[in-house]
């Protein structure tokens, strides 16, 4: 295959961009996270203190604001924002942001751009099912609420957040709940993608799953 494109969608905490980054190197494609495009747009809406109900002032935002990824860095402005959009404030309100249909439209144009001309394994929400149908690949990859907040929330206590896995539970819990329920492009598995449970699985065994199926498949 000259040229290869995987779809990685699934919830959050699943291990998508775990497993995405580690089957990049190996494949020695790009990696594409979409989620940071949508928690770029958040963190700008944050430092600029918008209503995140306003849905008509995130949307001028956006036409005042340059989000680009490549090279495994999300660039905001020009700025790399790798570790501040990872912030709980962040996640807390990215979906709000995500549910606004033109939002989603410039979004994907810029996903489809940069699957466009070279192979790639993009992860997020509406990869398989929206942004890259015609994906050679396309994967769902999911775990049990308990797993993925337990996850999330060693990730977050690593980091020294205060926060409590209750708390990280429920947000989770909201975020998935917004994200199926949206109008537009919602995350769904669509019919031809492959399903990967990671439920306890280690990340090797997850990443071994996809590599045979996509070995196999080549
Ligand atoms: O890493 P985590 O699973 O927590 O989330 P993410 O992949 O960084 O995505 C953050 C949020 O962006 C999701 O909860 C969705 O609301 C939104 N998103 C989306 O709507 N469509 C995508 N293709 C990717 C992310
Ligand atoms: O991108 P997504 O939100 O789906 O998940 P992630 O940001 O990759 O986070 C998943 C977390 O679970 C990471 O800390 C991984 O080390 C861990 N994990 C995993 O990804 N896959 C497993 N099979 C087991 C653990």
């Amino acid at each position: 295959m000259d040229k290869i494109v995987i779809a990685i969608d699934g919830p959050a905490g699943a291990g998508k961009s775990t497993i995405a980054k580690i089957i990049a190197k190996k494949l020695n494609i790009n990696y594409v996270d979409t989620g940071a495009m949508y928690r770029a747009l958040t963190l700008k809406a944050l430092k600029n203190n918008i209503d995140f109900n306003d849905k008509n002032s995130l949307i001028s935002l956006l036409d005042k604001t340059d989000i680009d990824y490549y090279d495994n860095h999300i660039y905001l402005d020009g700025k790399i924002v790798d570790n501040e959009i990872r912030s709980n404030e962040v996640s807390k309100n990215v979906s709000k942001v995500a549910r606004i249909k033109e939002i989603r439209i410039k979004l994907v144009e810029i996903q489809r751009k940069i699957a466009s001309n070279k192979s790639v394994i993009m992860d997020g929400r509406d990869i398989g099912s929206h942004v890259l149908p015609n994906a050679d690949f396309k994967f769902y990859v999911t775990a049990s609420v308990d797993e993925r907040s337990h996850r999330r929330y060693k990730e977050l206590i690593s980091k020294n957040v205060e926060i409590s896995l209750k708390q990280v539970k429920e947000e989770i819990k909201q975020r998935d709940e917004i994200d199926k329920s949206r109008e537009f492009s919602p995350l769904i598995k669509s019919e031809d993608a492959i399903l990967i449970d990671t439920t306890r699985k280690t990340v090797e065994e997850s990443v071994n799953e996809i590599l045979n199926i996509i070995k196999k498949g080549m």
